[in-house]
Formats: C-alpha cells, structure tokens, sequence
C-alpha cells in the first residue's frame, strides 16, 4: 500500500490533480488522501471546479483562506503537520506554485516525509513574483520532480538536482483534452449573448499586474482600445474586483459598451469560451499552455515566462503592458501567431505519473 496525501488549495490546482486522481483508480494499491488547503474557497474559484471535473471531496479541508503570504503560509502549515501526523501518508504530493504548494512541500520534508512536485522545473527566472519561489524552493525539497517539459528537466540540471527528476508532460493538457468535447456543449456564448461574434477572452489577476495602479491603469487602456473593435469577456478574480475599486477604475471599467465584465468561470465555461475566441488577453499560466495547445493565439501581459515553449513552438507572446494594443491589433488585422506543442503534452500525463508513483 501507497498512502499518497494529495494537496489542492488554490484555482489552478484544481485542473492538476483531476486526471492524477483518476488515473491513480488503476492502482488499488496507491491510496490518495486528498487534502484541500481552503487557499481559495469562493464556489467559483474552488467548488465548481469539484463538481465539473468529477474531483472527489477532499477528505481534509484545511480552510485557512485569505491572508498575506506569510500568514496563509503559516497557517497551511500548522494545520498540514496535524494532517501528516494523524494520517501518516507515505508520500505528500503537491502540484504547481501556489503558497499551498510550497506550504505542504515544506512540512513534508521536515516530517521526513517524501515530496512528489508535480510542474517541477519551470522558472521565469523572476524572483518578485511568488510563484517563482514557491517553484524554487518546493523543487530543492522534493524527493521526485516530475516536470512538463525538456526545458523544465534542463533548468533542474541547472540548479543540481539531476536525480529522480522525470519528464511525463503537462498534466493540464490531459483535463484540457478531456473536456474539450463536453466545454464545446457548456451554453456560455448563449448565455452571454455573444454567439457568432468576435470576441476576446480576457483573464487578469497576477499581483504584479492589480496590485500596481498604473499598470492596472495601462492594462484598462489596452482594454478601451480592443472593445472599440470587438467584444471583450473578462471573468474577474476576486483580487482584481477589489483593487478596480481601490483605484477607482471600476467605473471607466463598466462604461465600456463592449466589456462583459462576469464573474470567475467554471472550467467548462472558460475551455469553451478560450476554444471560440479570436484571440486570449491574459497573466495566466495555465492559459498560455492551453491556448498554445488550442493553437489560439494568446497576449501575455507580462515581460517574462515559465512556460517558453508557448513562445517558441506555441502561439503565446509577451506582451507586457506597454505592447498590448499594438500586438492586438496585429491579430485583428488577421496576423495571429500559429503553431504547435511539445510531442509529450499528449494528455497521458497522468497515466505516466500514477504508473512512476506505483513503482515507488
Ligand atoms: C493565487 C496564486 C497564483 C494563482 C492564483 C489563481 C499564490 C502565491 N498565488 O493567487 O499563483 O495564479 O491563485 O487564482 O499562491 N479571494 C477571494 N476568494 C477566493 C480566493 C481569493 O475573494 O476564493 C481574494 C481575497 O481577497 C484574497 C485575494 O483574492 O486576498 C488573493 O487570493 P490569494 O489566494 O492570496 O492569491 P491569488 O491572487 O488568488
């Protein structure tokens, strides 16, 4: 017997561990454990994602919510220990780069408890943003590192960790290709009564992004100029509904005709709405991954990437804040970026990463 506690906390987790869930059923002997931080706890930014992608309930919920970084981390912390003492797992899995990630990967290993990190190895090389030191320092603590792509394995070598690291893909292409057929049938276009229009898919939420006013205030701009030409469906995180308040420019936000301004979506509804799209605005990272496998051409409103392959093989661009209507306007004038994705990201991910952990 395997006891693997699995740890999800935040939105982007959500899409990660589904397919790990699913395909760890064809080894009775990998018992997961699945633990939810309550790092996100809104239905929209946590409970939907449950329900559309077939995710069990967790068996813990930790629900720490909202705090600063130090205290959310801390507190994942002290409730993760109690877990791992109560239910002993043998290993701790943990996906991604949110502070859930890098909270339980740390408790783990002062446990002495084995660390599997699913997404190890990339890096923006950008050390204010968060999630790039939660990358870092969940990879130097992990005992098996299970990367999306050469790159990520490269980077690892790089910083020395050259043992139990394996290439198995992106787990999030798998729930992508899963789910493509049933997003194509989720109504949303109806319901936002934009069938048969052009449109952008626009997504904002990194900090360094809302947190900033004038760069939130470039990126509205950018925002006017692309409605004046087509619509623009923007699904608002909670952080960035806050900070468009603080700076006061929800109100220049909403009096544009052709900003629909929803709340945050369910997966179905997004995938659906990214596949349609003419072109994705966004700060995600997930984003850039699916849409490059999507072949939708993407704006990433940010100088750097964890993700170069959707630059180099895909149809991601980088374009800050400054080069966003400019690279906009390329697409709507027909010029969108095409291309292709790395042979690994073929939606058995999961099945390599259950098949690496039952040999464990
Ligand atoms: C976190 C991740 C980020 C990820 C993002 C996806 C870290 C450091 N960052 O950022 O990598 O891309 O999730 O959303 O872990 N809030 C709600 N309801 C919720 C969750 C959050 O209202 O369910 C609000 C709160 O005001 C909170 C703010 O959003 O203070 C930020 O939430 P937090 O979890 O701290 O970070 P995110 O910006 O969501």
């Amino acid at each position: 017997m395997i006891k693997i506690a699995c740890v999800v906390g935040a939105r982007p987790n959500f899409m990660k561990i589904a397919p790990i869930l699913e395909a760890m059923k064809a080894y009775p002997e990998i018992i997961p454990l699945l633990v939810h931080t309550g790092q996100h706890y809104d239905f929209e930014m946590s409970q939907v994602f449950f329900n559309q992608l077939d995710i069990p309930e967790p068996q813990v919920n930790l629900g720490v919510g909202s705090e600063s970084h130090a205290v959310q981390t801390a507190k994942i912390m002290l409730g993760f220990e109690k877990v791992v003492s109560h239910h002993k797992p043998d290993y701790i899995l943990v996906v991604g780069d949110v502070n859930s990630t890098i909270a339980c990967a740390l408790v783990g290993v002062k446990m002495g408890v084995p660390v599997i990190h699913i997404e190890a190895g990339i890096r923006s090389g950008d050390k204010t943003m968060p999630e790039e030191i939660n990358r870092v320092l969940t990879d130097h603590v992990s005992a098996l590192l299970l990367t999306p792509t050469v790159f990520a394995c490269d980077n690892l070598k790089r910083e020395g960790i050259t043992k139990n690291v394996y290439l198995v893909g992106d787990v999030m292409v798998d729930t992508l290709l899963n789910h493509k057929d049933k997003a194509s049938n989720s109504g949303i276009k109806d319901t936002l009564s934009i069938n048969g229009e052009d449109y952008c898919l626009m997504t904002l939420h990194r900090a360094s992004n809302v947190d900033d006013k004038v760069n939130l205030s470039c990126i509205i701009d950018a925002v006017d100029y692309i409605q004046r030409q087509i619509v623009v469906v923007l699904p608002l995180h909670p952080r960035t509904k806050a900070k468009l308040v603080q700076f006061k420019l929800n109100d220049k936000l909403s009096s544009m005709r052709k900003v629909i301004i929803t709340e945050p979506l369910g997966y179905l509804e997004c995938l659906n709405l990214m596949m349609g799209c003419k072109f994705v605005l966004t700060d995600s990272g997930g984003m850039q991954t699916e849409t490059t496998v999507l072949n939708i051409p993407c704006l990433t409103m940010r100088t750097n990437t964890e993700r170069p392959e959707t630059l180099m093989q895909g149809t991601n661009t980088l374009v800050g804040t400054q080069w966003i209507t400019q690279d906009a306007q390329k697409i709507l004038d027909g010029n969108g970026k095409q291309g292709s994705y790395p042979k690994v990201w073929d939606g058995h991910t999961a099945e390599r990463i259950a098949g690496i952990i039952s040999k464990l």
